[in-house]
């Protein structure tokens, strides 16, 4: 395994193994600090893919000022220790200054996706997101990359940006990985102190009330969205951002779910943390 700083060096070994060697590519992006949720996307590239990379870069341009960027875990010597284990084939970990070259002034915004939900709290997210997978694809141009579903909203971004601008890359979504109480793994888990991350294991258990009450017929939005929201509120220590139901891919706000395929997608902070979750339901394709 190799661990790759610059953009240059990137791209001429993906280009060498695409064209010469003829061998597929998976990218996985992540921010290191890596879990099970990161691995199960690594186990699938390997799966799939004839190389695999994953790119560790903590990007900046997500993060709003007063967000945990400067707090967010690293940990580089670990995570490529672990990497090691699964067999990958490249760890691509530029500097902040290698990805936004002096002068960076080239953005990139998927407009509708991008406003609500995590993006009404958190102004400017999706344009970072969007930019920095953006350049990560066209770095190394892989055949697949790799997402979990517990970013719902990133997904949906991240599969507009490669459809509107023609990326050659098949974007892969996979289920999110749970601890046995329910909780979403999340790298920010590791801000949570013992009593939090126990209570928030609600935010699994207010998602499966509602998966439960539409099973059995509940077909309101707003009502799904009150069991949610009434099942967090039982936990004193949680305090709900949102709670949204909204049509899966569109992430437009609905009353009447009929036929639909419906995302339930929250936000619930405990102390200073901030986590996210969702469920999908009535999906057509049948995964969770
Ligand atoms: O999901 C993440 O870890 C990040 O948002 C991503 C996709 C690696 C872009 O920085």
């Amino acid at each position: 395994m190799e661990i790759i700083n610059r953009r240059q060096r990137m791209s001429s070994v993906s280009r060498k193994v695409r064209r010469e060697q003829d061998r597929t590519i998976g990218l996985v992006p992540t921010m290191g600090a890596l879990h099970d949720g990161h691995l199960s996307l690594v186990r699938e590239a390997r799966r799939l893919c004839d190389v695999v990379i994953v790119s560790v870069f903590v990007n900046p341009t997500q993060f709003a000022p007063g967000e945990d960027f400067e707090r967010y875990p690293r940990d580089l010597t670990k995570d490529t220790a672990v990497l090691t284990d699964y067999n990958v084939d490249y760890i691509f970990a530029p500097s902040p200054e290698e990805m936004y070259p002096k002068n960076f002034s080239t953005y990139v915004t998927v407009e509708g996706l991008s406003e609500q939900l995590e993006g009404n709290v958190r102004p400017g997210h999706f344009r970072g997101v969007a930019t920095v997978v953006t350049i990560l694809l066209n770095i190394i141009r892989p055949d697949f990359a790799f997402f979990g579903q517990k970013d719902a909203q990133q997904t949906l971004v991240i599969r507009r940006l490669v459809r509107d601008l023609a990326l050659d890359t098949e974007v892969v979504i996979l289920p999110t990985v749970r601890e046995a109480s329910g909780l979403a793994l999340s790298s920010r888990n590791a801000y949570l102190n013992e009593e939090e991350r126990h209570a928030a294991a609600i935010i699994y258990r207010a998602l499966t009330r509602a998966e439960s009450a539409y099973a059995e017929g509940e077909r309101n939005g707003t009502k799904l969205a009150g069991i949610v929201r009434s099942t967090v509120e039982t936990e004193p220590r949680a305090r709900i951002d949102y709670v949204s139901v909204t049509d899966a891919d569109t992430l437009e706000k609905l009353d009447k779910l009929n036929d639909r395929t419906v995302l339930i997608a929250v936000a619930v902070r405990f102390g200073q943390t901030r986590l996210i979750d969702n469920l999908v339901l009535n999906r057509k394709d049948g995964a969770k």
